[in-house]
């Protein structure tokens, strides 16, 4: 194998050894962050070799901070050995979500633009290691970064040594993709001079330096990432009602026909709703966004996109395969940036995003629960949704109207957990319609959302709870708090939320 291309300095070969002697380098009680964004860009040699150790060594105990979900090599693999003490700030793992509810692991779900800041601002404690991907090391001991940017230059900056793992099987074209700049801490933060979604304005690689490379481990292990399910007929419903969303704001002049910069979030859902764009008038389309997956991948292919920004790329592992032979073509039309950019508030208000995001419930307000299954059960957490949400020019929030088998609305009369509120959400869809919510007072709110958005099978039981709420005191937002979760309860104790 030639790494010669990869490594640029003779001082890189001296540091080249096993996953298992780098993994013994790292101290009990450490502070860990990894690069990678969703199952891409990170590190598996390494974790996998420190699951080994927790296998053996008592008490062996990691924090684990990260840029968002990562592969199994890290979630299953280490909570499996026992070795993951706290985790941050995202993740879609089964295995961890068990050991977080059943209150094995500590978790802290945090808005992803924030995560790094944490650490810049030092309100967290601190990283001991960095265990990062990489396609090359420059001569001067500078990283490219692979697949996704996500924290790795906050996470090396602060880090006392750097474990580099050099994956030779992702294509060197990725160098050059990425837009890496670190922001100062106020009072010295300058402008993010970001106004259009192709604008460059840093430097290809993260600045590290040969000082700080305890390790480097050559791999050439393949990113997990998850197949998609195929489009079902609620999401398509649900794209549809985006659309036809969408396209009335160009009729009124409020959109041109190649809308805003998009961003979408992730899941089958919010592929399927961009699926949907493929087949629609709009054109020359732009994403400012977290997570390419497949269907943005086609949209740039058929000429429908023009560019995406985003912080990582994460396709199902068929896509990735042509996204890897075809890379020349994406090269150009693609930015990876550092989550603390692709999500930043200034930017995204700047650039005016249109958000469109996957709820698990909402509630006849407005008000949106992403991440918690009847309040107390973490399902992923709240990723890039509030990053967005909060900032975009136009927030849309997608839920299919039931869940399992239609034993649960989506829509409730207070959600059991809020992850963004009704000052955020603009634009409700399900498969059922969509509620514009913008310039509505709760109870016009309320009156759309029942009549555009719940369920046929429980729109009465909402509108008995509406009525009899309008009669229960204060009518800003009437609520009856002695039934506000008794559809949760119901479900709870009878398996269906139907009373
Ligand atoms: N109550 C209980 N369970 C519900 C539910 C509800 N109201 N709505 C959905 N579910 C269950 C589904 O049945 C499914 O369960 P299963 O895994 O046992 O089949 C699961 O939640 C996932 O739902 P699904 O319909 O498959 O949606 P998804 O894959 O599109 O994921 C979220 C939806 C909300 C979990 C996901 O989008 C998420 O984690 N969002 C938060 C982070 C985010 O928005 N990131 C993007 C920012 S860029």
């Amino acid at each position: 194998m030639d790494l010669n291309k990869r490594l640029r300095n003779k001082k890189a070969f001296d540091l080249i050894m096993t996953a298992e002697e780098a993994a013994n380098l790292i101290e009990n009680n450490s502070v860990i962050g990894v690069s990678g964004f969703t199952p891409s860009g990170y590190p598996k040699a390494v974790p996998l070799a420190l699951a080994e150790r927790g296998k053996k060594e008592k008490n062996f105990k990691l924090d684990i901070y990260s840029g968002a979900s990562c592969g199994p090599e890290i979630d299953t693999a280490l909570t499996n050995a026992h070795v993951i003490r706290k985790r941050l700030p995202y993740h879609t793992n089964p295995v961890i979500r068990k050991a977080i509810n059943a209150g094995e692991i500590e978790y802290l779900d945090m808005h992803l633009s924030m995560s790094p800041q944490y650490l810049n601002y030092h309100a967290i404690p601190n990283i001991d290691v960095a265990i990062i991907e990489a396609v090359a090391i420059t001569e001067d001991g500078h990283i490219a970064t692979t697949s996704a940017v996500g924290n790795t230059p906050s996470f090396i900056k602060n880090a006392d040594k750097v474990i580099i793992e050099l994956n030779v099987r992702k294509p060197l074209e990725l160098e050059g993709m990425s837009d890496i700049i670190i922001l100062d801490n106020p009072p010295n933060r300058k402008v993010i001079n970001i106004t259009k979604p192709d604008d460059k304005i840093g430097t290809p690689y993260v600045e590290c330096g040969f000082d700080k490379i305890a390790a480097i481990v050559v791999t050439d292990l393949q990113d997990k990432t998850r197949p998609l399910t195929p489009v079902d007929e609620t999401s398509k419903e649900i794209s549809d009602n985006i659309i036809t969303f969408l396209k009335g704001e160009v009729d009124k002049g409020q959109l041109t026909n190649s809308l805003l910069p998009i961003q979408s979030g992730v899941g089958s859902v919010a592929n399927a709703v961009l699926y949907g764009l493929c087949e629609s008038d709009f054109e020359n389309l732009t994403f400012y966004t977290e997570v390419i997956q497949d269907s943005m991948l086609e949209l740039l292919k058929c000429g429908k996109a023009v560019f995406a920004s985003a912080t990582s790329l994460s396709p199902s592992p068929d896509a990735l395969k042509i996204f890897e032979e075809d890379i020349n073509f994406y090269k150009d039309k693609i930015i990876f940036r550092p989550e603390e950019i692709s999500n930043n508030p200034e930017v995204i208000r700047r650039l005016g995003v249109i958000a469109i995001n996957t709820a698990l419930e909402a509630d006849i307000y407005g008000n949106v629960n992403s991440t918690h299954v009847s309040g107390s059960k973490l399902m992923n957490g709240i990723g890039g949704s509030g990053d967005f949400s909060r900032n975009a020019s136009i927030t849309i929030f997608t839920t299919a109207s039931t869940a399992k088998d239609g034993l649960i609305s989506s829509i409730v009369p207070m959600c059991s957990h809020v992850d963004h509120t009704e000052h955020d959400v603009m634009v409700l869809v399900t498969e059922q319609g969509y509620a514009d919510l913008r310039g509505l007072s709760p109870k016009e709110r309320a009156v759309k959302i029942i009549e555009n958005c719940v369920h046929p099978d429980y729109k009465e039981q909402m509108t008995s709870y509406f009525e009899r709420a309008l009669d229960n005191g204060a009518k800003h937002t009437p609520h009856i708090l002695e039934e506000a979760f008794s559809w949760h309860i119901n479900y709870k104790n009878k398996g269906t939320m139907k009373l």
